[in-house]
């Protein structure tokens, strides 16, 4: 098997067509923690491959990340990958593995991604926990880039200016906000915190970003929503949990669930 990652995405992108006998695709949403509830509110299943079965996949290493890709029909009549777990850069695999359903993604045909995750929020003034936050713009302090070599990618708009305001038709109180992802899998500390409120981050999460930066290579269009699932360290009295994280998406499935289904018939 080659070790190329784009022609390893060509071949995950094969097996996918065949194993679900679709030829291509329209969009792809990949569900973050917190996010993989929502999933069922978006169209009739057509067929669940787990990851393991595509070349390039591994099976996710945490709890309420999933790991299979559900193809699905929407009420509109488009066909969506939808992926139910990633891969994330603090699970040790490396930067490609992170974005190879993207890029198996566009590889299949796809020519919009939703980008979810679920993030701390910067902003307790204005953000409340279980919030839809639309992603305008991002800051990358994984340190990682999924692209080496002279291909100098413009970044100017990464989340889609369009596909926003289409989001924000259908929602109209659903706020914007930067996110800033960290490699973790560590929480942040409460400087860190204040650090990224002083650079004008709104979200922080350990997601998302290398993803959005494949998502253009590949010439996706990319839309990004944060669920809020806890203020970031020091804000708030509580220590930060995970499993609190995967609970609050539990809690606002029907309502991510809605937004998710209004939207993507219309991307
Ligand atoms: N920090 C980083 N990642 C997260 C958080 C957080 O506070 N909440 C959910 N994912």
């Amino acid at each position: 098997m080659t070790n190329n990652p784009y022609t390893l995405a060509r071949a995950a992108a094969e097996a996918l067509k065949g194993a679900c006998g679709l030829d291509t695709f329209d969009v792809a949403l990949v569900m973050g923690s917190g996010w993989v509830p929502a999933a069922d509110a978006i169209g009739e299943t057509v067929t669940e491959i787990p990851f393991t079965d595509l070349p390039g996949f591994s099976a996710p290493a945490v709890a309420g990340h999933g790991g299979k890709i559900r193809v699905l029909r929407t009420p509109g009549g488009r066909h969506a990958l939808v992926f139910l777990g990633r891969s994330h850069l603090y699970e040790g695999r490396g930067v490609d593995s992170v974005v190879h359903g993207v890029r198996t993604a566009a590889a299949a045909g796809v020519g919009t991604i939703v980008l979810t995750n679920a993030a701390g929020g910067l902003r307790p003034e204005t953000q409340q926990v279980g919030d839809p936050v639309l992603i305008s713009d991002h800051i990358n302090m994984t340190g990682a880039n999924p692209i080496t070599g002279t291909t100098f990618i413009d970044l100017t708009e990464v989340y889609s200016r369009r596909l926003r305001a289409l989001v924000q038709e259908v929602d109209p109180t659903i706020a914007e906000g930067v996110y800033v992802a960290f490699r973790g899998p560590t929480y942040e500390t409460p400087a860190e915190i204040r650090m990224l409120r002083t650079l004008g981050g709104d979200m922080i999460g350990m997601s998302t970003v290398l993803e959005a930066i494949a998502a253009r290579e590949a010439g996706l269009e990319v839309l990004g929503v944060s669920l809020v699932t806890n203020p970031g360290a020091g804000l708030a009295d509580a220590p930060l949990d995970h499993e609190e994280v995967l609970q609050v998406g539990r809690a606002t499935a029907a309502r991510m669930g809605t937004l998710l289904a209004k939207i993507v018939d219309r991307l």
